[in-house]
């Protein structure tokens, strides 16, 4: 009891005197926070049209699910802009097999947001990191999909 009380203040002090590099380290033992963003474009593709007169319209409401070696382990739906964000537990997950064997899927057809668009195969982009930054005691590795592509036609 004593010995755990006496540990808990020791942890305690270690944390409010961590310094910027000392917070990184203890993040380092914690985990890191996984976060998945994007924007899906109602486009042949799904990508923003490069230099297009007008912008590329968002593909709202599409159902986007992270899909590692055919299993989906998370979903979600993009907001009126198009933009989704998935949020992993840093226990269930390694970074090194989502960039290796994870993909964002997009389960809606393209017709669901422009009916010209096609109706068969899914959207499907594999995972980049964009970045990892600081947050109180956790880094936090964002992530985001490369360019999607049009399978399954
Ligand atoms: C888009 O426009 C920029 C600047 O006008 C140009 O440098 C670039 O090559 C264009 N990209 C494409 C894909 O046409
Ligand atoms: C729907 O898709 C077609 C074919 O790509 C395109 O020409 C048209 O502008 C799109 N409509 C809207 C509202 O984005």
């Amino acid at each position: 009891m004593a010995i755990k009380s006496m540990l808990l203040v020791a942890l305690l002090v270690v944390v409010l005197a961590a310094s910027q590099a000392e917070a990184q380290l203890l993040s380092g033992l914690l985990g890191s926070l996984l976060n998945i963003g994007g924007t899906v474009f109602c486009s042949a593709n799904g990508n923003a049209i490069t230099n297009a007169t007008t912008p590329t319209p968002p593909f709202a409401n599409a159902l986007v699910q992270l899909s590692c070696g055919g299993n989906v382990m998370s979903t979600t739906l993009t907001n009126g802009a198009g933009v989704f964000n998935i949020v992993l537990n840093p226990l269930q997950f390694l970074l090194s097999n989502l960039l290796s064997g994870c993909n964002i899927v997009v389960a809606s057809p393209l017709s669901s947001c422009n009916s010209s668009l096609s109706s068969t195969g899914i959207l499907q982009a594999p995972l980049q990191i964009l970045g990892t930054v600081v947050r109180g005691l956790f880094n936090v590795v964002n992530l985001a999909p490369a360019a999607f592509q049009l399978i399954g036609i």
